[in-house]
């Protein structure tokens, strides 16, 4: 059974990706996403650094992207990407809350799904969505800004993708956990950093993979005291 390792980064800077970076600091890491709310030089830098693709969708203080985009990285908000056999479906931003780019109402965000009808078709659905805000109703917050996006249940409910990875909810802001579920999707909180072990299919347009090999690497997620800023 092949696997790959994908770095999910989000919210907040990690030394170890920035001041603190070595030639090791993508040792072992095969894909990195961005869940969002990260400065575009931060994204650019890291992207100059690893030897693949830097995936991204924007959060809610990504202001800065409407007019200089990260770099070297690929934007997969409204898109599907496909990368070894997987189908990554990216949504960025959150609820409406002050006017600023990239939020929207619950409405809003169901037109952005409804318009992605045809390459959901094309693809025949995806494995994993990349979005920043949660979905609604698990683990999302109690404000506006926070609340979680109920097209995002309906897509999982729908798609039963593999995977789920979001940020938005710093996972100091209460007892919020990296990795919880919802239904049979694994749901990660992409908060600063985490490496997720994903199944990659045998044939890349089968769509077949082993739900037993996902695996989130927690211990490689806790900051080192070196890495703390
Ligand atoms: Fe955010």
């Amino acid at each position: 059974m092949k696997t790959a390792r994908i770095l999910l980064l989000s919210d907040e800077e990690y030394p170890l990706y920035s001041k603190s970076w070595t030639p090791a600091s993508f040792q072992g890491i095969d894909l990195i996403i961005s869940c969002g709310d990260l400065p575009t030089r931060y994204l650019e830098f890291i992207a100059d650094r690893f030897d693949g693709y830097v995936l991204y969708v924007p959060g809610n203080h990504d202001r800065n992207y409407v007019t200089h985009p990260p770099l070297g990285c690929v934007n997969i908000d409204e898109k599907i990407f496909t990368w070894k056999g997987l189908r990554f479906l990216g949504l960025g931003g959150t609820m409406w809350y002050n006017d600023g780019p990239w939020q929207y109402s619950e409405k809003e965000m169901k037109k952005r799904i409804r318009k992605l009808w045809f390459p959901l078709l094309k693809s025949s659905g995806f494995d994993i969505l990349v979005t920043h805000a949660p979905a609604f109703g698990h683990y999302d917050g109690k404000d506006r800004c926070h609340t979680g996006f109920q097209s995002f249940n309906e897509l999982i409910e729908r798609y039963r993708p593999l995977f789920f990875f979001h940020g938005h909810i710093h996972l100091n802001y209460g007892e919020f956990p990296r990795r919880y579920t919802i239904d049979e999707t694994v749901a990660i909180n992409g908060y600063k950093r985490c490496i997720v072990t994903v199944p990659l299919p045998d044939e890349e347009d089968t769509h077949v993979f082993d739900a037993d090999a996902r695996e989130l690497i927690e211990e490689q997620s806790r900051p080192r005291p070196e890495d703390r800023i």
